[in-house]
């Protein structure tokens, strides 16, 4: 599939889009303490979502059983929530969601401190974050794309975390997942150039140890390998004349 550079009016719903998605995982993080189950995160995130009239796009979409992806502590992505699944103090715990809003959607991830939490915990988001920051600086009409994935593996490589190769971002649009893949990892050639219209989802996935994953026996949530904490920082971009406009995060 070719990647699809979107219209004026296209841009003005993906800007609404991210904006509803912004608004709804801003109210969840909120949510987030020790003593809910990941159902509840769930639960919580698909009424905020439709009370903006919006639709859960992970629902069901290739068959996941959820509206929210909630991955504890060493789970990486994609985990599915529980009723047993409670959060305690000190887990950190990735909110991964989609909506369609008017036919566009968007895709964003943050993870979250359950309480307190250790300071190599807190290292690890911060760190992750500062990554999509850092990749975004590539994310310009002219630049091409294989720029983000190695300011992504640049920034991260000093820590020594394991920077996740089995899952990248994305083009995104009428589409969850659209071309280009986007590696959080260097590459050997530079990957196509960036154009104005172009909508990406960005999304480090970082291990505080190792980068290998595991699919578990759900065949959905991915762990790391070695049982070491993993953070996800996500937000879909619109790439234009200037700077990119990040379209999922709130605008004050
Ligand atoms: N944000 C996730 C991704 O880009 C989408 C999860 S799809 C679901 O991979 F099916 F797991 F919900
Ligand atoms: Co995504």
């Amino acid at each position: 599939m070719a990647i699809t550079i979107k219209s004026a009016k296209e841009i003005e719903l993906m800007m609404e889009s991210g904006k509803i998605l912004a608004e709804v995982l801003e109210r969840l993080e909120e949510f987030i303490k020790p003593g809910i189950s990941t159902l509840d995160i769930d639960r919580e995130g698909e009424r905020i979502m439709r009370s903006y009239n919006t639709i859960p796009s992970f629902l069901d979409y290739n068959g996941y059983p959820a509206s929210i992806c909630v991955s504890v502590n060493d789970q990486v992505v994609h985990g599915i929530p529980t009723a047993e699944r409670i959060l305690q103090e000190g887990d950190i715990v990735s909110l991964d969601a989609g909506v369609i809003h008017k036919g566009y959607h968007s895709d964003a991830a943050r993870t979250v401190a359950v309480g307190e939490i250790s300071e190599e915990a807190r290292l690890l988001i911060d760190r992750t974050k500062q990554s999509f920051f850092e990749g975004i600086k590539f994310a310009r009409a002219g630049c091409h794309l294989y720029e983000i994935s190695a300011a992504i593996d640049d920034y991260i490589s000093q820590f020594g975390y394991g920077i996740v190769r089995d899952l990248v971002g994305h083009g995104i649009g009428r589409n969850l997942h659209e071309d280009p893949q986007i590696p959080n990892f260097k590459q050997k050639r530079r990957g196509v150039k960036l154009q104005p219209g172009m909508t990406l989802a960005i999304e480090p996935m970082i291990n505080m140890g190792r980068a290998d994953v595991v699919w578990e026996d759900d065949d959905w949530t991915v762990s790391t390998d070695d049982g070491s904490l993993s953070a996800h920082y996500e937000n879909t971009v619109l790439i234009t004349d200037g700077d990119p406009v990040i379209l999922t995060l709130p605008t004050k």
